[in-house]
């Protein structure tokens, strides 16, 4: 993303902010955050150009604590988390009302699994690892919110991707804030190189419905 287009985006975002009396009148359909979709695609489907992750769909309590978290600071602010440091400057401009407003309107989406992108994972040797992963995202990579854990059947491969490397890295996970994070670091460890990585994946890319 050029700093052009990041600054006009800032631009639209902040008077999103200011402007959330316009929300009161139609509260399901915040027209100005629909900037949001300018990165994370068409009815919040995802980005690959972006890295911007599909939002359809997503559990209304994850979607909330992650906007917290970008917007204090505990993700998206290491030097090398590229994709991170896109989003937290977004998240920093919403106000608690702005965020309710979201998730009220992020109800409303229609959950539609990701297209599968990876091609050279192995998904066999993907299920025998899946087996540490799934008592907190569940079985069926449903997820489980007494867990914490989010979904991660039918989001984009290219995202879960990233961020497994980005927890093995310590690029997310490791600021104070991120206590629900923290824990990943450990199991994104136990994959043992980039292959791995991919092969957890295209199994995650089996269990869409
Ligand atoms: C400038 C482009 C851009 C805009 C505008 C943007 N995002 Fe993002 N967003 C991203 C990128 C890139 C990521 C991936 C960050 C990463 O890889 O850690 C992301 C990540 C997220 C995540 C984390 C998803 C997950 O599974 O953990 C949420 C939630 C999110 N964005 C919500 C929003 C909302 C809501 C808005 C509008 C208020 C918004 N974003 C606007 C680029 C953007
Ligand atoms: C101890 C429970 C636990 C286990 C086991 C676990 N996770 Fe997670 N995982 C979490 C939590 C909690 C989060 C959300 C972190 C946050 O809120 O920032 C998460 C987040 C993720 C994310 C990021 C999702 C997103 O939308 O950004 C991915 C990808 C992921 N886990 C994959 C895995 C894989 C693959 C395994 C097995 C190798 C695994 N997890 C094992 C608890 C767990």
């Amino acid at each position: 993303m050029t700093r052009h287009v990041l600054a006009m985006l800032l631009a639209i975002a902040t008077t999103a902010a200011v402007s959330s009396t316009t929300w009161a009148a139609a509260p399901h359909e915040p027209v100005n955050h629909r900037f949001c979709f300018t990165c994370h695609g068409t009815d919040g489907m995802g980005s690959e150009g972006i890295q911007a992750p599909r939002l359809a769909g997503m559990e209304p309590w994850y979607l909330q604590r992650q906007l917290e978290l970008f917007r204090a600071g505990g993700r998206g602010t290491h030097p090398d988390d590229t994709q991170g440091l896109e989003m937290q400057p977004m998240a920093a401009i919403l106000t608690d009302a702005n965020i309710a407003d979201i998730i009220d309107w992020a109800a409303t989406w229609e959950y539609k699994p990701a297209v599968p992108t990876l091609t050279n994972g192995n998904a066999d040797n993907g299920r025998q690892l899946y087996q540490a992963c799934a008592t907190c995202h569940g079985a069926d990579g449903q997820g489980n919110e007494a867990m914490n854990a989010p979904a991660l059947r039918g989001q984009n491969d290219w995202y879960m991707v990233t961020q497994l490397k980005n927890f093995k890295a310590g690029y997310r996970g490791t600021d104070p804030l991120d206590t629900f994070g923290a824990p990943m670091r450990a199991m994104a460890a136990g994959l043992r190189d980039e292959q791995a990585i991919t092969d957890v994946v295209s199994y995650i890319n089996t269990l869409r419905r």
